[in-house]
């Protein structure tokens, strides 16, 4: 039985959230694997809005087990947050979620080190949620970082001690004025800890190759997006995991052979929170109608991301470094009303035009090539199936599908459950 994967093609905030959800219902397994608390994978339903950072989008459904893999970073005081905004919903989250003992502990001091890390870039920052993320891989990477199942251990406190003592004098390298009260973060920290624990712990790689031989359908839940890969992203401006469909096997113990069908997400347009490039970004009125509408401010630090027209080169090379199989787009519905839209098909790059997405990609490098379509003035958002969807709109996805060479099978035209068309 193969695992399917899901991941979000841009510059994060897709939607993957809303469409692990939507689809949890063909699943027996939803596995996070990889990020951290930087995410923030929004649900709506029933009337009700939940912002997960953690814990995996399938967590609602009655029959899915959410199993957080080896690849991810777990901030338990942020854990502990979500588990008690989840106590309303009465579930079952010690038979429903399980955590790899592999995966890596995000301390007090990690996000310490992030913000002196940020502080000291001044203007050239990475414009980092500050949840800890890059020093925590950081320590994995280096063989220092503490893990899940060492909580499980007799002497994990001495570990964490000796861990936390070396970053704060890592921090007071950093020539940056960082206030904090340690002991105060740390009460918070043990507390957490202690929640934590009382979650079930497994080997993640043998439950879910188990669970695979008992013919059990489990879907991957990627978090950010494929330009903020560390290898294939807008390096330096990206997250510190592999976000591609790599990261997959590598944050669960899944076998390449055994990976089914590639779920790519984008949105009909493009947003970008944080620093870095980004070629179609618009600081005109239609970005900031694409703002507005479509309701654009990070779900897990609140900054408003920035916005642009599609870039079908980036996309191209998201659907190729991931082997996406099927596309899922996003948002439609906030593209409703613009007489005219504009899709990048190549950059103009140092004197030539290419479609490729090059090592380099800062504005005074590249500027986007566009082709313009009609748009639609139809609301979508109440629409249910692809027959109602204006021809305008349809002309829009059989470009990008030609474009794609994939073919799209959902369209979203808003944030509830309901508001999915399938293709
Ligand atoms: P970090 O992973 O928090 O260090 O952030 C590195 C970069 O990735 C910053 O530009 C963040 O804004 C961006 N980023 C991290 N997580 C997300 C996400 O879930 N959605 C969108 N952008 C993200």
């Amino acid at each position: 039985m193969a695992v399917d994967l899901l991941l979000g093609l841009q510059w994060g905030d897709e939607g993957k959230g809303k469409i692990v959800d939507v689809l949890t219902q063909d699943y027996d397994i939803i596995a996070r694997f990889q990020g951290g608390p930087n995410a923030g994978h929004t649900l709506e339903f029933d009337g009700i809005k939940h912002v997960l950072h953690t814990i995996p989008s399938g967590i609602f459904h009655k029959n899915a087990v959410n199993v957080v893999g080896n690849g991810v970073v777990i901030d338990p005081v942020i854990f502990k947050k979500e588990l008690d905004a989840l106590k309303k919903f009465n579930l079952d989250v010690n038979a429903k979620l399980f955590i790899s003992r592999k995966a890596h502990l995000i301390l007090p001091t990690h996000r310490l080190l992030d913000a002196a890390s940020e502080a000291s870039k001044g203007k050239a920052k990475i414009g980092s949620t500050l949840k800890g993320i890059g020093p925590t891989y950081m320590d994995k990477t280096g063989r220092n970082g503490m893990r899940i199942g060492d909580l499980e251990l007799s002497d994990w406190k001495e570990k964490y001690r000796s861990l936390a003592n070396k970053h704060e004098a890592m921090i007071n390298f950093y020539d940056v004025d960082i206030q904090y009260d340690l002991a105060e973060l740390e009460t918070d920290f043990f507390k957490a800890v202690e929640e934590l624990k009382k979650l079930t712990f497994i080997d993640s790689e043998e439950y879910l190759y188990q669970a695979q031989k008992a013919g059990k359908k489990i879907l991957a839940e990627g978090a950010q997006g494929s330009l903020l890969d560390i290898d294939f992203g807008t390096y330096p401006f990206v997250t510190s995991s592999n976000t591609t469909a790599a990261g997959a096997c590598t944050g669960l113990g899944v076998a390449p052979n055994q990976i089914g069908a590639v779920k790519g997400i984008f949105k009909a347009y493009t947003t970008r929170v944080g620093s870095g490039p980004f070629p179609t970004e618009l600081f005109d009125e239609d970005g900031e109608t694409m703002g507005r509408v479509g309701n654009e401010f990070g779900a897990t630090t609140g900054r408003p991301r920035r916005c642009g027209w599609l870039d079908l080169v980036a996309l191209k090379y998201a659907v190729r470094v991931n082997g996406v199989t099927e596309l899922m787009m996003m948002k439609g519905d906030v593209l409703s009303g613009f007489k005219k839209l504009k899709v990048c098909t190549a950059y103009n790059y140092k004197g030539e035009q290419i479609e490729h997405f090059p090592y380099n990609i800062e504005a005074e490098n590249v500027t986007p090539v566009y082709s313009e379509m009609a748009g639609w003035k139809e609301d979508l958002t109440k629409m249910t199936s692809a027959d109602q969807l204006p021809k305008e709109l349809n002309d829009y996805i059989d470009f990008l599908e030609k474009e794609l060479e994939v073919p799209i099978k959902i369209v979203s035209v808003g944030p509830d459950r309901t508001q999915t068309i399938l293709r």
